[in-house]
């Protein structure tokens, strides 16, 4: 046909990546275990990645293979064995309010009302009052909460306590945020909602997010770049890009690049089980 070839999944706006600083930075990551009878176990083999600034990164992989880890350890709140991580150039030493949190496991602070949950970082940082509920009201707004806000977490719906901790970690304003399966839990009506929820928060605040999913929809819907891990063990597999505009919704599944993508990913994810029995 006379057209050169393209490479797959590398849009031209993507080559700009590599002028953009990786905000987060995965150098050689092993991680092991040692199990009660003292045999070693690695849950994380040499991974090494990067993330640009203003990226959505999300990592897939069968269950096990090391993706709550690798959030851990980016967290600061586990130690990598060999290599280490950078977020902003800086190599994470510990935990740290540049990393904001939001995981499955629904973490508010039961005694704290909506409000003085998502106020929670800002006034142990010693903003001003006016600074903080600028900053409260702001984000009440962008997740839709301004009604409850003196609600507690016990009143609220699991979607509605997401939305929250989606809250409280952006108002923080962290270089990147750790996202672990955060809609794992709701039912599929809510998990839409929330991904689109997701989708525009993002678009206005342009942070570097990681997100972990088991469900692959929801990672070609959200990402920019998705990560495909492998298990036994645990390293990275695959770097795809997606190639679908951006503003997206809920009706890109039904793309031709959208299916194509899934049924790549499928085919990387059915040839670790394999492996695996
Ligand atoms: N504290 C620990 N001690 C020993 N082994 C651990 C520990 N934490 C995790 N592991 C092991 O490390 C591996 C990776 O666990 P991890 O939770 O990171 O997997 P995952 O990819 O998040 O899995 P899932 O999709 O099921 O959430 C697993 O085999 C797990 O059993
Ligand atoms: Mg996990």
């Amino acid at each position: 046909m006379g057209t050169i070839a393209k490479k797959p999944y590398i849009m031209p706006a993507l080559s700009e990546y590599a002028e953009v600083a990786a905000r987060l930075r995965v150098d050689s990551v092993s991680l092991r275990y040692q199990s009660p009878k003292g045999e070693t176990f690695t849950a994380l083999d040499q991974v090494s990645f990067e993330v640009p600034d203003q990226q959505f990164a999300v990592i897939v992989g069968p269950s096990g293979c090391g993706k709550s880890s690798l959030l851990y350890l980016t967290a600061g709140l586990n130690e990598p064995s060999d290599g280490a991580i950078y977020v902003g150039g800086q190599k994470v030493e510990g935990p740290g309010s540049d990393r904001g949190m939001v995981f499955q496991g629904y973490t508010l602070f039961p005694w704290l009302t909506v409000r003085q949950n998502i106020e929670f970082g800002l006034k142990r940082r010693g903003l001003e009052s006016s600074e903080i509920n600028t900053i409260v009201e702001f984000y009440l707004a962008e997740v839709g909460l301004k009604k409850f806000s003196e609600h507690y977490p016990k009143q609220l719906s699991g979607g509605m306590m997401q939305r929250v901790a989606i809250a409280r970690a952006l108002a923080n304003d962290p270089q990147i945020l750790l996202m672990d399966e955060p809609f794992g839990a709701l039912d599929s009506q809510t998990r839409l909602q929330m991904q689109q929820l997701l989708l525009r928060v993002w678009g206005n605040s342009k942070k570097t997010v990681v997100f972990v999913t088991h469900d692959i929809d929801e990672a070609i819907l959200l990402a920019d770049r998705i990560y495909v891990m492998g298990a036994r063990p645990g390293r990275i597999k695959e770097i795809l890009d997606v190639p679908i505009e951006r503003p997206r919704n809920l009706e890109v599944v039904m793309e031709p690049e959208f299916i194509r993508m899934k049924r790549q990913i499928l085919e990387l994810l059915h040839d670790d089980l394999e492996e695996v029995h």
